[in-house]
């Protein structure tokens, strides 16, 4: 019975290490060498225990073999030297690290990440000086390294793709600087990882990495505006103000309080990372933003009729 809970035990902890948001299942350049400094100090702590367990046993089973003075040699050895030593070298690998976590390469692409409450916005430089905007999602080419600029209006966050780099915190005021370097193609988890107000749960990304070419023609297709096809959804939207907050590239709808909606259907999810990205969805987060995000500045959309809210919805999802 034993033999077969600890074998479940192992199973269970070992699912945890892999999937698209863990740092033992690195995916980039950072996340190896912050998961390699994670089993190195793990090996290291597991040698400590194990000689203090076997202290331990030795002292138990021979409570008088030693004199006092041995008795403080080993105090101020084991209990101070010993641990000044090897933290000393822990934190000097850790401190070694940094740099290259953190270093911003030449020539780098630029990806400006601002952190509102409670989503993502995210702006690509493009090579002329001029951004493309989207949120909640970043699309990144596997095996080149992009800088990512990181700051918050308002409340302190922390930018966190476990599988790719380390967490840097977003501070309003400061930008913040961060490498990510994908090795491999995938889906990848970011998430919020410092309390940042009600919805902080609530508050995720996907980091999808693709090849180069189908990087830039993703790219691309986001820098274009959408060409406007006389839509009754469309036209609710921009009848009802939606416009004040979002933008949608090629409408007259140019807010920039909320999230850029220009190509919003072609996102991983919606409402940062909690919804998929369908009509049913949609009409949720609008009739009752608040149910979905506590919180939200969004105000809810519910005393439409359900007829309109659905139409918003399938036009919005069709915006790819
Ligand atoms: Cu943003 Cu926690």
């Amino acid at each position: 019975m034993l033999r077969y809970g600890t074998t479940a035990l192992a199973c269970g902890l070992l699912a945890c290490c892999a999937g698209p948001q863990s740092a033992l299942d690195p995916a980039g350049r950072g996340a190896e060498r912050i998961a390699s400094l994670f089993w190195w100090m793990a090996a290291g702590a597991a040698v400590i225990w194990l000689a203090v367990v076997g202290l331990t046993l030795y002292a138990l089973h021979r409570p008088q073999q030693h004199s006092e003075r041995k008795a403080t040699q080993l105090i101020i050895g084991g209990g101070f030297i010993a641990p000044t030593v090897i933290l000393a070298v822990a934190l000097a690998f850790a401190l070694a690290l940094l740099p290259d976590l953190l270093a911003s390469p030449r020539g780098a692409m630029q990806i400006r990440v601002s952190g509102e409450q409670w989503w993502w916005r995210v702006q690509y430089v493009l090579p002329d000086g001029r951004t493309v905007e989207l949120a909640n999602e970043m699309r990144l080419p596997a095996g080149e390294a992009v800088e990512v600029l990181l700051s918050s209006p308002d409340v302190i966050h922390a930018f966190w793709v476990p599988s790719i780099a380390g967490k840097v915190d977003m501070i309003p005021g400061r930008v913040t600087r961060l490498t990510l370097e994908p090795t491999r193609t995938g889906v990848f988890r970011g998430v919020c990882a410092e309390y940042c107000g009600t919805a902080h749960a609530l508050m995720a990304f996907d980091v999808v990495v693709l090849e180069k070419e189908e990087f830039l023609s993703w790219l691309e297709h986001q820098r274009k505006p959408i060409v406007p096809e006389r839509d009754r959804g469309l036209e609710l939207f921009l009848a009802n103000g939606c416009g004040a907050c979002h933008t949608i590239r090629g409408t007259a709808a140019d807010g920039v309080i909320g999230p850029d909606l220009t190509h919003v259907g072609s996102r991983t999810s919606l409402g940062a990372g909690i919804l998929p990205n369908d009509a049913d969805a949609f009409a949720h987060f609008i009739a009752r933003p608040d149910a979905v995000k506590p919180g939200v500045l969004m105000p809810p959309f519910g005393m439409l009729p359900s007829e309109e809210v659905r139409a918003i919805a399938e036009s919005l999802e069709r915006l790819e």
